[in-house]
């Protein structure tokens, strides 16, 4: 073993054991309350609720919110302040649902766009600026990871924690809003995270609590799929709820856990078809998000995964995913390599990490014994940071909010497939599973 990575694992091995003493006193703080947001007077074509996401290489799409149907879906660009050198129109749309109509919500692409460059920018042709930067085309890399979000105090710590780490790009493997039917409240939602979403990507897939259907009167993610629109048509999906999209050697592919995903379902064609385009040579790191994990040994939402798992694992294992984050549970789990239930050196590393702090509070209760492929598991809120340094290695961290300061609790380098051999022995298998009709 090189004295490099000796020292490392005595690091990770001392940092882990001081992280295991501290949780021992610690007492989990309770929920807290749902945030109450003001209502501001603001003219009809003043935009809102902004936010942007990756929408193909090189481009963004710049999402908004005006009451006004006749504001146009422009936005003016460029890389210094007030200096608007470029422009690009996009479309918009609008929904109702019972009593509720929403504002027009504007979708537009901007770019092509400089890699890892602060770009300055205006919606609808008025209002303030706003700043975002393009994520990098190379190594390094950050991900912010941070799901089941919801708007109450430890959202609102969770946010301000993510701001305070430098990161390209935010990752949430579901549930957003809250809104749970409240439409109003997915305009709060757009309007409390509009500060961090403006500024990087935020890469979301959906989790139960963005389906609002009811049967016969409403479809399932209506509102999501208005206000939230994912690149899925940039990778040749036909629906909003399974995308992928690639950064900077990463290619990270978005699931949907409430849609079909048996093997004749379109969202297992689309990943198959997916799959078959992936370079490993150019892009080494393969990452997966979902909602409902997979592997959890909490009590809350025990065996919800199983019928994804049973259709899907063996796609993902052949294909050589190597980190799989999902939400659902409100507590953060890190396993090992696991594949078919248990340790496998060539399998994913399991993360959930649904533990944003929404309103309905923590998952406190584990199963006993621990089964042996989970590493780490912790009920309390907070976020993760995924640092890609280079083609075999990422630091993985997770970050408490003890109280209101981020404290690291779990940290750990994670070493790619790609250098593993595994990826040659998967790879029979993938063809196989490919090849079938
Ligand atoms: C605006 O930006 C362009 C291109 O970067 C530059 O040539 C021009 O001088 C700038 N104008 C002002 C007023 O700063
Ligand atoms: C990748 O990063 C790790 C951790 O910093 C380092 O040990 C390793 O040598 C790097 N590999 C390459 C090919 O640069």
């Amino acid at each position: 073993m090189e004295p490099k990575l000796l020292l490392l694992m005595v690091v990770e091995v001392v940092v882990l054991t001081v992280g295991a003493a501290a949780s021992a006193d610690y007492v989990r703080p309770p929920p807290r309350k749902t945030l109450h947001f003001p209502w501001t007077p603001k003219s009809s074509s003043y935009p809102q609720q902004v936010h942007i996401s990756l929408a193909g290489a090189k481009h963004m799409r710049v999402t908004w919110v005006t009451s006004d149907k006749h504001s146009p879906s422009v936005v003016e660009y460029g890389t210094s302040p007030k200096n608007y050198t470029s422009k690009a129109e996009g479309e918009n749309t609008r929904y109702s649902y019972f009593l509720y109509s929403s504002g027009n919500i504007h979708h537009t692409v901007i770019g092509p766009l400089e890699d890892n460059t602060v770009y300055f920018y205006r919606c609808g042709g008025e209002g303030p600026e706003f700043q975002l930067k393009t994520p990098p085309s190379q190594f390094p890399v950050t991900f912010a990871v941070a799901g089941d979000l919801g708007q109450t105090g430890w959202t609102k710590s969770t946010l301000d924690h993510i701001d305070q780490c430098k990161y390209d790009i935010h990752m949430l493997p579901g549930d957003l809003s809250y809104a749970d039917y409240i439409q109003r409240k997915w305009d709060t939602f757009g309007e409390l995270v509009q500060p961090l979403a403006s500024a990087r990507p935020w890469m979301v897939t959906q989790g139960n609590h963005e389906k609002e259907n009811i049967p016969l009167l409403k479809d399932s993610f209506v509102s999501y799929n208005s206000r939230w629109k994912m690149p899925y048509e940039e990778s040749g999906s036909d629906s909003n709820l399974y995308y992928s999209f690639d950064v900077a050697g990463i290619h990270a592919i978005m699931l949907g856990s409430y849609t079909d995903y048996d093997e004749y379902s379109d969202q297992y064609r689309w990943l198959k078809a997916d799959l078959s385009k992936v370079d490993r040579e150019r892009t080494p790191w393969l990452l997966v998000l979902f909602h409902v994990p997979w592997y959890n040994s909490n009590e809350a939402h025990q065996g919800e995964g199983d019928d994804m798992m049973t259709a899907m694992e063996p796609l993902l294992h052949a294909a050589g995913a190597d980190v799989v984050f999902s939400g659902h549970v409100h507590a953060y789990e890190r396993s090992k390599r696991v594949y078919n239930g248990k340790s496998d050196p060539c399998g994913a590393v399991h993360i959930t990490i649904g533990d944003g702090g929404n309103k309905e509070g923590l998952a406190h209760k584990y199963k006993e014994p621990r089964p042996e492929w989970s590493v780490f598991r912790e009920a309390s809120f907070g976020h993760g940071e995924l640092n890609v340094v280079n083609s075999t290695h990422a630091f993985w961290s997770w970050h408490r909010n003890d109280d209101d300061e981020p404290v690291r609790s779990d940290e750990v380098w994670l070493t790619s497939l790609i250098g593993s051999g595994c990826l040659a022995e998967n790879s029979r298998e993938l063809r196989k599973i490919l090849s079938s009709p």
